[in-house]
């Protein structure tokens, strides 16, 4: 599938009828499938019932110890806050990461925001070393952009927050 057909497979998804939950679930199932390199594809949502954490939304692939996550911990918690994309080329010369699998090699996340706020993150882990590239980056800040509305639901935001 070429980046235009997933990103339309991506919208279809968003505009769709399924629960939020299901539509992220969707994406990350088809982001897993279509994209080489892309080995692990997730969610994490803000608690909003808890202070500065992240919990474990849909994802596609191993599952992870790392259900929740604080804030500044590992390299999502440094994104949460930061509100920074963070690209790690080389997760074994971090410090600050929270392994998930030995086999991972290099990681993308990005906060997700919804009128102004952070509602959660889109993480992606690779088996290979710097596999997300400017040309991935786009994508998956795009990714993260069109699908911050669901999150937001997910999470359980309401929109008059
Ligand atoms: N590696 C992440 C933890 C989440 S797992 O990749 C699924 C981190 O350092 O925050």
């Amino acid at each position: 599938m070429t980046t235009e057909k997933v990103k339309a497979a991506v919208s279809a998804f968003v505009a769709g009828s399924d629960s939020p939950a299901g539509k992220l679930q969707s994406v990350c199932n088809l982001l897993r499938k279509e994209i080489e390199g892309y080995d692990w594809v997730g969610y994490y949502l803000v608690d909003r019932n808890a202070l500065e954490e992240l919990v474990l939304g849909p994802f596609a692939g191993v599952p992870t110890e790392h259900d929740r996550i604080g804030f500044g911990e590992g390299i999502c918690g440094q994104a949460a806050d930061t509100l920074q994309v963070f690209v790690v080329d080389d997760v074994n010369a971090e410090a600050n990461y929270l392994s998930c699998s030995p086999h991972v090699k290099s990681e993308y996340v990005a906060p997700v925001t919804w009128n102004g706020k952070l509602v959660g993150e889109l993480d992606l882990d690779s088996d290979q070393l710097a596999a997300f590239g400017p040309s991935d980056i786009e994508f998956l800040n795009w990714v993260a952009g069109v699908t911050g509305e669901t999150v937001a639901l997910a999470a359980g935001f309401q929109f008059a927050e």
